[in-house]
């Protein structure tokens, strides 16, 4: 396609000396997938014609074709429907923001009218603009989930006919459609008025996230599901969206949701988009289906990028430039007969927290590029360290822009490994592509060193790249002990998503980072916890050391000292807490051990509690953050 024939011309191009120069060079290239998407979120936060613009002209340059735009949820609907002017008048507007994170207990808001929406001329403009880029427009509009706003403009949509606001806080919310009539009515004339606008053969319909709450209690819905023999809400949901895909089918399109639209039956003709994980994907490929693979932990470009304390709030998670890069769309489960059912893939961009242009690009890039990799390239043509050396001209680029785009070049990741009897191994790793690493230890002059380093003492090492700033130097700060590098085992083991550098991170030397449960914890959401750690050598101990990360507002609490246990491997042992200290988040019990040789000791937490009326989370299990077993 000449378009992106020129857009590979701009790429190789250079200018050298005030000239454009162009080398010569035979190009033999072709896309990967079909679907090569970027998402925007423009409810949460609202963006102008002309950012979407910039965007679309961004997704141009790295080839990829499909803009799904979402338009409609709780916090605001954007899109201009004629036929119902209080989606204009109420359902565009908010009066409230939440400030900080929805996860803080106590919650602050700006009080402040916030919204806007798209014209029907704004959203042809746009459709054509990007058209010209050949990039397709998929719209989304959500049901029967994420419809708080549409509700607020018109409470007989909702399931209690109560008058409700326009949400101004972030999360999962209970008014949703109520699959009556008069919803069925709304939805049709929408889609009536959102058909036309869009040329591509798609519409989104989401799916995802809607609580059956209401449902449950509603006579309607009840009957529905009695009449028509749909066993449950999931079943509901279910007739819900099969009922609009036969009307959105009959005016010649197809729609696309969430993987949610899996439970209770999959309308005939949808196209499934995989988000909480790849099993959505891997069920709907299974029944015949087509799939767009976009994981949280590969796809979502609203995660944090870094874990510097200091990058700007985020809706949380971790997703480096390099694991975006490294994301396969195909499972490996997945027969080879079934493949083409994996259409592409798509960076997903929430903007619960981003609420500027400045911030968008900032997620955005470069992870964008990474995610264009993913769509294009052929598997046997990806090369991490060609495209690290490739995105350097892009980050020239973005620059002469005037866009901001996150520059973690220099920064390091590390992985750490023990359990061997011999020392810590510590492995650091810049993020942006292979670069020496200088080491300092104990403040000395830093020297390149080679990886991995093998600790067995005491020792505070800083680490760095050539020309980092200090923001993006890393320091270790390694208290051996007689525990450091032994042998760990867990009867079950740590919730997938914190699992840190496996069950040896509770004897690395490295303390848990006292302000974030995201580095260095292992967490545990489980009723008993039980660890063995083997000595390679009966050691004289003295005093024993545990660590709790503590933080109630994310559900995370410290178990109480008298529902930890303790035995050498045969018989109970009973240290004497000594001392409870606390560093920011991190509890600390300190014991002493009287005249014990110790070779093995297991500890087991008893975490069979639920968390106290009045705060986040009551009522259900708390999770247990724990790190560095110090033994001396
Ligand atoms: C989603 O992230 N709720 C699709």
């Amino acid at each position: 396609m000449a378009l992106y024939g020129i857009q590979t011309l701009n790429q190789m191009s250079t200018l050298e000396a005030n000239d454009m120069v162009l080398y010569a060079a035979t190009v033999s290239d072709e896309p990967r997938f079909p679907y090569r998407g970027m998402h925007l979120d423009v409810s949460r936060h609202f963006f102008s014609v002309q950012l979407i613009k910039e965007y679309l002209r961004m997704m141009a340059r790295y080839k990829m074709n499909t803009f799904h735009w979402h338009l409609t949820d709780d916090q605001g609907w954007r899109i201009e429907i004629k036929k119902y002017p209080k989606l204009q008048e109420i359902a565009a507007w908010r009066n409230q923001t939440l400030k900080g994170h929805a996860g803080q207990r106590k919650k602050e808001f700006i009080n402040q009218k916030y919204g806007g929406y798209y014209t029907q001329e704004e959203i042809k403009d746009v459709v054509q603009f990007a058209s010209q880029l050949g990039i397709e427009v998929v719209p989304e509009i959500e049901m029967p989930g994420h419809a708080s706003a549409a509700v607020a403009a018109y409470p007989e949509l909702g399931c209690t006919g109560k008058q409700i606001e326009v949400v101004g806080e972030w999360g999962v919310f209970d008014d949703v459609f109520c699959p009556s009539e008069i919803t069925f009515q709304f939805l049709q004339d929408v889609m009536d008025e959102v058909i036309p606008l869009f040329p591509s053969p798609y519409i989104h319909i989401g799916g995802d996230e809607c609580p059956k709450t209401q449902w449950k209690n509603n006579q309607l819905c009840q009957e529905l599901i009695k009449n028509n023999h749909l066993g449950d809400e999931h079943g509901l949901q279910s007739y819900f969206i099969k009922r609009m895909e036969k009307y959105i089918n009959s005016k010649g399109k197809k729609i696309i949701g969430w993987d949610e639209i899996l439970e209770g039956g999959l309308a005939p003709n949808a196209t499934v988009m995989s988000w909480r994980g790849i099993e959505g994907g891997l069920a709907a490929a299974k029944q015949g289906h087509d799939v767009i693979m976009t994981p949280t932990d590969f796809c979502y470009l609203d995660y944090y990028q870094s874990r510097n304390p200091k990058e700007p709030l985020s809706i949380g998670g971790y997703l480096p430039l390099e694991k975006v890069y490294s994301y396969n769309p195909v499972p490996a489960e997945l027969e080879a007969g079934l493949h083409h059912h994996i259409l592409g893939t798509q960076g997903n961009v929430w903007t619960e927290y981003l609420s500027t242009p400045e911030r968008v690009w900032y997620q955005v890039l470069p992870r964008m590029t990474a995610m264009a990799e993913v769509g294009w390239s052929a598997k046997v043509n990806k090369d991490k360290e060609d495209y690290f050396q490739r995105l350097q001209d892009q980050y020239v680029y973005w620059k002469d822009k005037g866009i901001h785009a996150a520059d973690k070049r220099k920064e390091l990741s590390y992985n750490i490994a023990s359990g061997s009897g011999k020392g810590v191994t510590l492995k650091i790793i810049p993020t942006g592509g292979y670069q020496p690493i200088l080491i300092s230890r104990n403040g000395g002059k830093a020297a390149i060193e080679t990886m991995p380093i093998t600790i067995d003492t005491s020792v505070v090492l800083e680490a760095s790249v050539e020309g980092a700033e200090a923001a993006d130097h890393k320091t270790f700060e390694f208290e051996y002990h007689k525990a450091a590098g032994q042998n760990i085992t867990l009867k079950f083991p740590p919730n997938d998503r914190y699992k840190a550098f496996g069950p040896g991170t509770l004897v690395d030397g490295l303390s848990g980072n006292i302000q974030s449960h995201h580095e260095d914890w292992l967490g545990f959401a489980m009723a008993e916890i039980e660890i063995g750690l083997s000595l390679n050598k009966t050691e004289t101990v003295d005093t024993l050391a545990l660590s709790f990360y503590h933080s109630p507002d994310q559900w995370i609490y410290a178990p109480a000292p008298e529902k930890i246990g303790f035995s050498n491997g045969q018989v109970r042992i009973h240290p004497t807490l000594v001392e409870r200290s606390q560093k920011g988040n991190q509890h600390t019990y300190l014991y002493t051990i009287e005249a014990r040789q110790i070779k093995q000791m297991n500890i087991t937490i008893d975490n069979k509690t639920t968390i106290p009326k009045d705060h986040a989370g009551e009522g259900n299990l708390p999770w247990v953050f724990m790190d560095e077993i110090r033994l001396k």
